[in-house]
C-alpha cells in the first residue's frame, strides 16, 4: 500500500504558529504510522510564496521579495526540524520547476480553451485573494468578514463552472473523499449554487510578485491556481524524464490533510483543475478545525492571537507538544488552546500514566529481579485479560489511524497502559516478592510488555522518548516494527532493563 500525505503550504507573510505546526505535526504523525505499517509513503510540505499578502509584507519590511521570502521560509525550515518533521520534500512556489509546471498547464488549458479573457467586475479581498460577487457579500464584506474592494479589469478565467455536475456526482459517489461528513456537506450545500468560472489571473500593474502567465505577460497567475499545483508538481506532474516522475506512482493514493478555512479552494478549485487536467482525484480532502483561543476565537496570525510552537516545547519539550497536538482534538473538531490544558494532558496521559508505569515497573524489577525482565507467565487471573487487551491493541490504533483518527488511535495505548496500570495495583508485585517471586515476576513482565507495546505503537507521535524507552527495555531496532508490536512476548526472560528516570516529569501547573 502506497500513502502520499500533504499539508497546505503555508503563507510567508509572517513566521509559523501552532496552527501551523498542528497539521504538520498531524501529517507527520500519520505518515510515520504508516510507515510503521510497511507502507510505502511519501510526506509534502511547504511554502506558498506569491501573491499579494507575501509582496506587502515584504514591502513593509523594505526587503526585496526574493530576499523576504527566503528569510522567512529558512524559519518554517528551522521549526520544522526542532518539532521533529520528517517530510519528504519541502516544496517552494518559487522553485523554478514548480514555476514551468504552472506555465505549462496555463498554456496547456488556454490552447484547449480551458481559460479565457473576460472584462470583470468584482469585490475583492485583498486579505484573502479572493474575488467575491455583490450576492456573495454579507453586510459589505466577504462571507469571512474581511473587508473588500470594487476593481474592474480584463482577467483570466478557468472554466470551472461546466464540471460542477461532475465533481456533484462525484462526491456523492465518494463518500470518504471529503471527510469529516460535516465539511462534504458543507460543499455540498455550496455547489447548490450555480458554479461560477474562476478568475486565475491578476494584471501585474496590482501584483508583481506570482508567475508570469505565459500567453499574456501583463498578468500573474491567481495565487491558489498556482499553489494548488504544487502537490502535483511536487511528485513529477508534466515533467518527463525527470527523475521526480517516478513520485507519480503516489498520486492516486494523495490525502490533502487541511484546516477547514482553506475546504472551498481545495474541493471545488482544486479538484475541477484536476479534471481538466486530467488527473484522478485525491484519495481525501481531510479538513481538519481549529485552534481557538479560551474566547473561543480561532488563533491567527491576522488577529495577533498567536502561540507560538516553540514556546510551548520549552514547558513540555517537543514529544509532549506533538502528543497534545495529536491527541487533545477528535480531528476535524474545533478546541480551545490553552498551556494549562497542555499541561494538564501531558501530566495525565504522559507522566502519570505512561511515565509512572515505567519507572514504577523498572524500578521494581531491580528491586527484585536484578534489572533482568522477569519469566513471563500466565497464571494469575488478572493476566489474561490484560493479554488480551495488549494483543488488541495494535490492530485497533492501525484502524483508527487508516480512519484519519488519530486521537483514537492514541486513546486504545492510553486504555492499554490504564489497564497495565490497575492491573500492577490488583496484582501487587511489591507485596508478593517477599513470598512468591513468581507471581512478582508475572506481574512486572506482563506490564513491561505493555510498555513495549505502547513504545512501538507511539514511535510515530513521540519517537525521541519511545527510543530512550526502546533501548531501556534493550528493544533491538529491527524488533521495532509493527509486527513486533503485534506479536505477544518479545521480552526474553533475563533482558537487561535499564532503570528509568521519569520518562515525563510532571509539570507545574499556573493555575491552582
Ligand atoms: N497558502 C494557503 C494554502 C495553500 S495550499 C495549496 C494558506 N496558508 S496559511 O498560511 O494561511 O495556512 C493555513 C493553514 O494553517 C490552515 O489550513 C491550517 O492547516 C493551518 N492553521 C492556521 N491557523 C490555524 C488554527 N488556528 N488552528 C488550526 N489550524 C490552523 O491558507
Amino acid at each position: 500500500m502506497r500513502f502520499y500525505v500533504t499539508t497546505p503550504l503555508y503563507y510567508v507573510n509572517d513566521t509559523p504558529h501552532i496552527g501551523h505546526a498542528y497539521t504538520t505535526v498531524v501529517a507527520d504523525v500519520l505518515n510515520r504510522y504508516h510507515k510503521l505499517f510497511g507502507h510505502e509513503t511519501f510526506f509534502l510540505t511547504g511554502t506558498d510564496e506569491h501573491g499579494q499578502k507575501v509582496q506587502a509584507a515584504a514591502q513593509k519590511k523594505g526587503l526585496d521579495e526574493q530576499l523576504y521570502v527566503d528569510e522567512v521560509v529558512q524559519q518554517f525550515k528551522d521549526i520544522w526540524k526542532i518539532l521533529n518533521i520528517e517530510a519528504d520534500f519541502f516544496i517552494r512556489t518559487t522553485d523554478s520547476f514548480h514555476k514551468k509546471v504552472v506555465q505549462d498547464c496555463l498554456q496547456k488549458l488556454y490552447d484547449r480553451g480551458e481559460i479565457y479573457a473576460q472584462d470583470y467586475e468584482g469585490w475583492y479581498s485583498v486579505s484573502e485573494e479572493i474575488f467575491y460577487t455583490e450576492k456573495e457579500l454579507v453586510n459589505g464584506k466577504s462571507p469571512t468578514g474581511n473587508d473588500v474592494q470594487r476593481v474592474t479589469e480584463k482577467n483570466y478565467f478557468f472554466k470551472m463552472s461546466q464540471y460542477q455536475q461532475r465533481l456533484i456526482e462525484y462526491i456523492e459517489a465518494h463518500p470518504d473523499f471529503i471527510q469529516p461528513a460535516i465539511r462534504r456537506n458543507e460543499v455540498l450545500g455550496f455547489l447548490k449554487q450555480p458554479l461560477n468560472d474562476l478568475c486565475i489571473s491578476r494584471p501585474k500593474n496590482r501584483l508583481r510578485w506570482g508567475i508570469e502567465i505565459p500567453f499574456d505577460t501583463n498578468y500573474v497567475t491567481y495565487v491558489w491556481f498556482d499553489a494548488l499545483l504544487n502537490y502535483a508538481s511536487a511528485v513529477g506532474f508534466e515533467q518527463p524524464g525527470t527523475t521526480r516522475e517516478k513520485l507519480m506512482k503516489f498520486w492516486p493514493d494523495v490525502h490533502h490533510i487541511i484546516g477547514k478555512d482553506i475546504l472551498i479552494t481545495h474541493s471545488i478549485y482544486w479538484t475541477t483543475m484536476l479534471m481538466a487536467l486530467n488527473l484522478p482525484m485525491p484519495k481525501t480532502i481531510f479538513a481538519h478545525g481549529w485552534w481557538l483561543t479560551e474566547q473561543n476565537e480561532k488563533m491567527s496570525k491576522s488577529k495577533g492571537l498567536v502561540v507560538k510552537p516553540l514556546d510551548m516545547k520549552d514547558v513540555v519539550g517537543i514529544d509532549g507538544l506533538r502528543y497534545f497536538l495529536t491527541r487533545d482534538i477528535h480531528f476535524g473538531n474545533d478546541a480551545q488552546f490553552s498551556q494549562d490544558l497542555v499541561i494538564s494532558r501531558v501530566n495525565s496521559e504522559l507522566s502519570n500514566n505512561l511515565g509512572n508505569l515505567s519507572s514504577r515497573t523498572t524500578n521494581l524489577i531491580h528491586k527484585y529481579f536484578n534489572g533482568e525482565a522477569p519469566k513471563l507467565t500466565l497464571n494469575l487471573p488478572e493476566s489474561l485479560s490484560l493479554k488480551k487487551t495488549i494483543e488488541g491493541t495494535p490492530e485497533k490504533v492501525k484502524e483508527k489511524i487508516l480512519k484519519l483518527e488519530p486521537n483514537l488511535a492514541l486513546g486504545h495505548i492510553v486504555e492499554m497502559l490504564t489497564e497495565a496500570n490497575r492491573y500492577l495495583e490488583v496484582t501487587a508485585p511489591w507485596k508478593s516478592a517477599a513470598s512468591d517471586l513468581a507471581h512478582a515476576g508475572e506481574a512486572l513482565a506482563l506490564a513491561l510488555e505493555s510498555l513495549r507495546v505502547a513504545g512501538i505503537l507511539l514511535q510515530p507521535v513521540m519517537p525521541t522518548k519511545m527510543e530512550t524507552l526502546l533501548t531501556a527495555f534493550d528493544v533491538a531496532q529491527e524488533k521495532r516494527s509493527f509486527n513486533d508490536a503485534k506479536s505477544f512476548g518479545e521480552i526474553s526472560h533475563g533482558q537487561k532493563i535499564q532503570k528509568m528516570e521519569p520518562l515525563f516529569p510532571r509539570i507545574q501547573e499556573s493555575k491552582p
